[in-house]
């Protein structure tokens, strides 16, 4: 019996967290790759989470190429209450994991 409680707690917490949990983690090599600094990596994909989730699904980066993501985020910056710094961190993020994650599929299937 312990155990099924032990089960449905987790299974409970992963529900919670399963939305942010979809996104691609930002790796070292993902800095490495683009010459972006893994701590603004970081704080564009936590800025992401915690601004863009309130309304709907986190869309995955690798949704948009770079300017629609531009023209998406320009469209949700008074809904989100973003500041310029906020636009300029979330933007990073997403346009460095929407390269890396084509390319890194691309060059696989081309193996
Ligand atoms: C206050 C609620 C709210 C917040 C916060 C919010 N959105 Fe939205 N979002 C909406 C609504 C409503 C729509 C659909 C209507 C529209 O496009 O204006 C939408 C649509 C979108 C779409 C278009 C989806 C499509 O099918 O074309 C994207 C992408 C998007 N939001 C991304 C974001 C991002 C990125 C953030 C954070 C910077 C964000 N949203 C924050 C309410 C919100």
């Amino acid at each position: 019996m312990r155990l099924l409680t032990h089960l449905a707690a987790a299974l409970a917490l992963g529900g919670v967290f399963a939305c942010a949990a979809g996104l691609p983690a930002v790796t070292a090599r993902d800095a490495q790759v683009s010459g972006v600094s893994l701590h603004e990596l970081r704080s564009g994909r936590d800025r992401y989470v915690a601004k863009c989730s309130g309304c709907h699904r986190l869309y995955s980066p690798a949704a948009y190429d770079d300017d629609v993501w531009r023209f998406q985020v320009d469209d949700m910056t008074a809904k989100a209450k973003l500041t310029d710094d906020d636009v300029a961190t979330i933007l990073t993020y997403l346009t460095t994991m929407n390269g890396n994650e084509s390319r890194e599929v691309a060059s696989r299937s081309a193996d």
